[in-house]
């Protein structure tokens, strides 16, 4: 048995400042809730999250790949079957087109089941001249801007758990039951994607894919096999709302550890990655793996201390930095972080996240993110690891299967104009299932070097 450090209790955390959390009105009304969610079953079960960690271990060494992306923000009214089933495929049609192309294997972890809690640079917001709580994701509280919908709701809570319940079964009976097999790699490609130079280019990749599997299977290589029909997929969210996370948070009965089995992978946003805030505090304790996101303030004195506190016996696997640093400053920011780490020798995962620093608002008034900013921040975070000698190990996109409009750019270069077309998100923009595949595509060319 594995011991987080001596003072360590499921809610040890709540001696420290815990940043981001609801002004709930009725605590008493809290409680209820969240002692109702310890008595739930977990949404995941230990072993998937060791599966995970253990694949995780091998991208910090660069024999595998992180694809972790979804949603910036889940909303109860999309959880639907054709949602989920869309964001699934976009994410396989990547994942293919990644391990062919790149030649490695690709783990694939969807910002899903459970992404419905939202950090907010303000606890209040101005609309038509009226001071209103800030929408804080699906969890907390409604987007619709008024007094009554703003009102944090903590049985949200138990809603969120029951979604990501649904979600998680759905997911499980596609990658299981027949969805995800290989040889329907053509199948994953969607209408609205095939006659884009991405749909095109992707259905020649599938065309080979599939006459490799037709090969093998006429030489009598047996293709009913779990390799080829069926394939893993894990969940992961930012644990931010502390009391739900410790109400799914349960000893393993196999080994006597704990587990968050609120998802697969847990990560701590950039605004509560505090080493003596209550997020760090509460996730130095579960042997999940466990993402940080990484911004442009912070330096290597930070990140060594959040390693000491999140990971002290450098378990390979256990931690992954997102870098979130913007193409301006990913050179300057990242290259000291990896020289240092390398030189003490820290395993670590390193992601990135070239959304969440290259945001801005256009002309039209939409928050968005140009297509070039993305690509140009993730062709740095490769150029600055072959620079110094360390494994970019992974990527964290905010992407979804549909046919949004929501970022500039990409191979249909959407326009400015075109923004309010179908820009459906409730918080970040994400790129759409083409802008994702094309990205698929230029990481395939970066992996396989
Ligand atoms: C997010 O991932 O949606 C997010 C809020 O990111 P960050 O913590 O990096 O700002
Ligand atoms: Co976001």
């Amino acid at each position: 048995m594995k011991t987080p450090h001596t003072e360590w209790t499921k809610t040890s955390w709540k001696n420290y400042p815990a940043l981001q959390q609801p002004n709930w009105p009725n605590p008493k009304e809290v409680d209820k809730v969240l002692n109702d969610l310890s008595l739930l079953p977990p949404l995941v079960f230990a072993g998937e999250i060791r599966d995970l960690k253990a694949m995780l271990a091998k991208a910090s060494r660069g024999e595998a790949f992180l694809l972790q992306g979804g949603d910036c923000s889940e909303n109860f009214s999309e959880v639907t079957a054709p949602n989920i089933r869309e964001t699934l495929k976009v994410m396989l049609q990547m994942a293919v087109v990644m391990t062919y192309a790149g030649g490695k294997p690709v783990i694939k972890l969807g910002r899903i089941a459970g992404q419905f809690a939202k950090p907010r640079s303000s606890d209040t917001e101005i609309v038509n001249g009226v001071e209103l709580p800030s929408y804080r994701g699906d969890m907390v509280n409604k987007s619709e801007p008024t007094k009554k919908g703003r009102t944090p709701n903590p049985k949200y809570m138990l809603k969120g758990y029951y979604m990501s319940a649904a979600t998680l079964n759905l997911l499980r009976a596609f990658t299981r039951g027949g969805f995800a097999a290989l040889h329907r790699v053509q199948a994953w490609n969607q209408e609205f994607v095939i006659k884009s130079p991405m749909g095109r280019s992707y259905d020649r990749l599938a065309k080979q894919i599939d006459q490799a599997i037709k090969f093998m299977n006429t030489i009598g290589i047996p293709i009913d096999i779990p390799q080829v029909n069926q394939t893993q997929f894990f969940t992961s969210h930012e644990a931010l709302l502390l009391g739900y996370e410790q109400a799914l948070t349960r000893v393993d009965s196999t080994t006597g550890d704990w587990y968050d089995c609120s998802a697969h992978m847990v990560w701590i946003g950039e605004r509560t990655r505090q080493v003596d805030g209550a997020h760090v505090e509460f996730l130095s304790g579960v042997l999940n793996p466990i993402g940080v996101k990484i911004g442009p303030d912070c330096n290597i004195e930070d990140v060594k201390k959040l390693i000491q506190k999140l990971n002290p016996e450098n378990e390979a696997g256990r931690l992954t930095l997102i870098t979130r640093l913007g193409t301006r400053n990913i050179e300057k920011v990242l290259t000291p972080l990896l020289r240092e780490t390398k030189k003490e020798g820290f395993n670590i995962v390193w992601s990135c996240d070239p959304m969440h620093a290259n945001t801005y608002t256009a002309d039209s008034g939409h928050k968005t993110r140009d297509f070039n900013d993305i690509l140009e921040e993730i062709t740095r975070f490769f150029e600055v690891h072959w620079a110094e000698g360390t494994i970019p190990g992974g990527i964290h996109l905010e992407m979804t299967g549909k046919n949004v409009t929501e970022c500039l750019g990409g191979a249909r270069n959407i326009v400015d104009e075109e923004l309010h077309s179908r820009y459906d998100t409730t918080c970040d923009p994400r790129l759409n299932a083409e802008q994702s595949l094309e990205v698929a595509f230029q990481i395939a060319e970066m992996i396989k070097k």
